[in-house]
């Protein structure tokens, strides 16, 4: 299939979906979405089995899920939490091979630094672009102290950059924090991340 992950990120992220399973939703979304005062429209990019799709979904939201993992719009669509009349579509696509319509709400929790350093600047630009005015973004960025920044094909940022990507938005939480704490699949790792809550003015 075009835009599908190889083998082995098919296999980590099977292993990632059954430790996070059950997890509540990501408190940036929560206050994303608490800050608006009626539902709109969300893309979630990099939703996994929507642990902040399903928070959105439950809200009355419209979402729009996109993932490159079968696997994890799989799960999503199985959840047994699904609201019934969900206004949900999924997509099995990669990030930076997508569009999406104007949306009131981009969410992309613990994906980003995922992406190619070549292909961020174009997908945060796009994420920019298809916030409506008022428009939020939540998500997280990881920085140089954390214990993935030597991995090749991740994109890491320094405080100034995160603090040069959220100019030009109002910044509603940019919260740098680093732990010791186990990954989801139970892996000692030092965490660095940028916790943020953006809205276009
Ligand atoms: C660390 S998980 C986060 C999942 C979910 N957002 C959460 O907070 O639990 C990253 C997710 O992003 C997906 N992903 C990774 N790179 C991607 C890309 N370039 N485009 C779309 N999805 C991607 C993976 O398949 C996985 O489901």
């Amino acid at each position: 299939m075009a835009n599908a992950p190889d083998d082995s990120t098919r296999r980590d992220f099977a292993a990632y979906y059954e430790g996070i399973k059950g997890r509540p939703p990501r408190p940036t979304l929560v206050r994303a979405v608490s800050s608006f005062a009626r539902p709109g429209f969300a893309v979630d990019l990099g939703c996994g089995d929507g642990r902040d799709t399903i928070e959105l979904l439950r809200r009355g939201w419209r979402v729009l899920a996109i993932d490159s993992n079968e696997e994890g719009i799989g799960r999503l669509r199985a959840r047994d939490d699904l609201p019934e009349e969900a206004a949900l579509e999924t997509r099995v696509a990669r990030i930076e091979a997508s569009a999406w319509p104007p949306a009131d709400l981009i969410n992309a929790s613990f994906v980003l630094p995922l992406l190619a350093p070549a292909d961020f600047g174009r997908v945060w630009k796009r994420i920019g672009a298809s916030l409506v005015p008022g428009g939020r973004f939540s998500g997280q960025l990881y920085g140089p102290n954390d214990g993935w920044a030597d991995r090749p094909g991740l994109s890491i940022l320094d405080r100034d950059a995160v603090e040069r990507l959220a100019s030009g938005f109002a910044v509603e939480l940019l919260d740098e924090v680093e732990s010791d704490e186990p990954t989801a699949k139970g892996a000692p790792k030092h965490w660095h991340v940028f916790h943020l809550v953006l809205r276009k003015p």
